[in-house]
């Protein structure tokens, strides 16, 4: 589906089904315009371009333009678009993706100027979000924040809801004109998304609670996109998220229990890439999702060590952390990718890890069981009898070692957290033996 279906947003939606997502083909073949301009601000070429790619576009060339300021009708000059048609044409693409945002008014124009599709940086990145969308509730984030941005767009007088016009039959009443039916309509439409997405919310807030009451410590990915957030997901919790070699291949947080010697319980959430310059209407519609980064026990801070820009990545993830009030949360931070040839050095305290190979994930593993209060090795003597506390520690695979006592009763090397630590003092005092010996 690659236009709005406005003829859907009438009736009820249908449960599970978000009706307004905008979804771009993959396939275009797309003309890059990068504009610099004092009044805009700095944004990497390299980065929109790499941005297209993992929309599915295909960059079929790259304009670039410097001005001192950006012109109001076209953003560019007007020499500039004829060359920027020039080459639309050469190369038979059907669309212009700008590293920058546009208002609607330039927007339009250059669309009626190039005959094709013109696009701004933040609707691209909403777009590539919609296209990663999984669960219902990314859909409905998605769904919103396109809605919002369209409102925007609607201020200038035309969106690309007018493209749909002629063919659905919407008409207001007496003396409504076609800006205030589609005002009014968006307005409609962000209140249903709005209350259907409240509704998402507290179902997952009880799940959240439920998991705190059973006192399971949550560990947090978050990272630049493309950094191996969901491989290292994977290969932590073994569970089937897609993990592509495009950007944000990861939308909505994904929740699995993960092994971690001597922790209870341990929750690994997988999160949506960041990226520098998150559009605001994508902040405002993930709000919720991205807050939660902020209750996580633990964060681990994926960088792609095979990636160029390192330190402009790492600052762009603390940019969004603390703009989602995270940066004081308790942080490893770790190194992937350490099986390819680094880009850059690494910093100091990072840990090198391979989510592809495996390579020190142990290690990450034992950093992980640290930050949440795992203590050092104790050794515990049971009696015989203590069939059920044996069963338990290791269950919570909390047992390093195990030898016999010569009274039949069994020695075990024990390594838990606080909790853990807790509630073996109990169970030891309810069999009559309380000595700890620290190894
Ligand atoms: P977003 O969801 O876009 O934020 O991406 P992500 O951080 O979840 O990255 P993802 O796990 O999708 O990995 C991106 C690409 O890097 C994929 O092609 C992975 O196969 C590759 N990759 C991830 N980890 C490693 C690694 O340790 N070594 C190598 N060689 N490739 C890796």
């Amino acid at each position: 589906m690659e236009e709005l279906q406005l003829g859907e947003l009438e009736g009820p939606a249908p449960r599970n089904k978000s009706l307004f997502i905008d979804r771009l083909a993959a396939g275009r073949r797309v003309v890059l315009l990068h504009v610099e301009a004092l009044s805009l601000p700095i944004l990497d070429i390299a980065e929109t371009a790499e941005l297209a790619a993992s929309a599915g576009l295909t960059l079929a060339g790259q304009v670039t333009a410097r001005r001192r300021r950006e012109h109001p009708r076209w953003l560019v000059g007007s020499g500039k678009v004829d060359e920027i048609g020039q080459l639309i044409q050469a190369q038979g693409a059907d669309m212009l993706v700008v590293n920058n945002d546009l208002s609607a008014r330039q927007q339009r124009n250059l669309e009626e100027a190039l005959g094709c599709r013109v696009m701004g940086r933040s609707e691209l990145i909403i777009h590539i979000f919609a296209q990663r969308a999984r669960t219902f509730e990314g859909q409905l984030q998605v769904e919103l924040a396109q809605l919002t941005h369209a409102q925007t767009q609607l201020v200038g007088g035309w969106s690309h809801l007018e493209r749909q016009r002629g063919g659905i039959g919407l008409r207001g009443g007496a003396g409504e004109t076609q800006l205030e039916l589609d005002q009014r309509m968006l307005a409609t439409r962000i209140k249903s998304v709005q209350s259907r997405l409240a509704g998402v919310r507290k179902r997952r807030g009880q799940g959240q609670r439920q998991r705190r009451r059973s006192g399971a410590q949550t560990v947090t990915l978050v990272g630049y996109t493309n950094a191996g957030k969901s491989t290292l997901f994977n290969a932590l919790a073994t569970a089937g998220v897609a993990a592509e070699d495009k950007l944000f291949a990861t939308l909505d947080p994904t929740l699995r229990r993960i092994d971690v010697p001597g922790a209870a319980q341990v929750v690994l959430a997988d999160t949506v890439g960041f990226i520098s310059h998150l559009p605001h209407t994508l902040i405002d519609a993930f709000k919720a999702t991205l807050e939660e980064v902020s209750q996580a026990d633990l964060l681990i801070h994926v960088m792609d060590g095979a990636a160029p820009r390192l330190d402009q990545r790492i600052a762009d993830v603390e940019a969004v952390l603390e703009e989602i009030g995270a940066s004081a949360c308790a942080r490893i931070n770790v190194l992937n990718k350490c099986d390819l040839p680094q880009a850059e050095p690494a910093p100091p305290d990072a840990l090198s890890v391979s989510a592809a190979t495996g390579e020190g994930l142990d290690a990450l593993r034992s950093r992980i069981g640290s930050a949440l209060g795992v203590q050092d090795p104790i050794e515990v003597d049971l009696p015989a009898s203590a069939g059920g506390v044996r069963a338990w520690l290791y269950a919570a695979d909390a047992v390093l070692g195990e030898s016999h006592t010569s009274d039949g009763g069994m020695r075990l090397k024990v390594r838990g957290d606080e909790r853990l630590m807790a509630r073996l003092r109990r169970d030891l005092a309810a069999c009559g033996r309380r000595k700890f010996e620290v190894t």
